[in-house]
């Protein structure tokens, strides 16, 4: 991908029928069922936090953060992350998350959460959470629910029940 060519823009209202037609394409309604899709689903995403990629006016991927509690403390759960399929592998989705998560930093965010493969999100600074540190309320392969520190350390001494962080909306 020609950088010049790629931008990286903070989601908007209009956005929206275009990022849920993306996903609805991607994963289909077996989405609905998927235990952090309904952690999604109970509080919206926060769209100073949640990015489009576009190449030209054209909009060929996203990822969105919300607002969740770990315990007692405050993260953010990252996706869905997806890229237009004529799109991938050119670096789109690593320069959205980078994005994001900067962001977050930025905004004086510590941890984000994920339910996805460590060897992709791996490359961007996730890990995986040790078994029963922190759990969702529904089936996750442990292997896949990832963390990442935004401040070194963040995620010592925190776990629990992930949920959405209502009073954060
Ligand atoms: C996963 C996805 C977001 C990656 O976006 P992308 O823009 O194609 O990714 P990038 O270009 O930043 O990175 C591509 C690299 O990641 C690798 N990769 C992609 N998906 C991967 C996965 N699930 N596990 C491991 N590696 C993966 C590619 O093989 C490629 O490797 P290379 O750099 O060695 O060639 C995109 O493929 C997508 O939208 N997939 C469908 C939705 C989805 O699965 N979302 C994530 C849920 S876990």
């Amino acid at each position: 991908m020609n950088d010049l060519s790629l931008t990286i823009l903070q989601e908007t209202p209009d956005d929206v029928p275009a990022i849920e037609h993306l996903n609805a394409r991607t994963f289909g309604p077996g989405r609905f069922a998927k235990t952090a899709y309904r952690v999604r689903e109970e509080v919206a995403h926060i769209p100073e936090l949640s990015f489009t990629a576009r190449v030209g006016t054209l909009l060929v991927g996203s990822v969105r953060l919300s607002p969740i509690l770990i315990g007692e403390a405050k993260a953010l759960l990252l996706g869905p992350l997806t890229i237009e399929p004529p799109f991938r592998d050119r670096g789109i989705g690593q320069a959205l998350m980078a994005r994001a998560l900067d962001e977050a930093k930025g905004k004086g965010h510590r941890l984000v959460v994920l339910v996805g493969d460590e060897p992709y999100y791996g490359k961007a600074g996730f890990r995986p959470i040790p078994k029963g540190q922190a759990t969702l309320d529904g089936p996750v392969d442990p292997a896949r629910l990832l963390v990442a520190e935004l401040v070194p350390g963040a995620f010592d001494g925190v776990g629990g029940v992930i949920r959405p962080d209502w009073d954060a909306q």
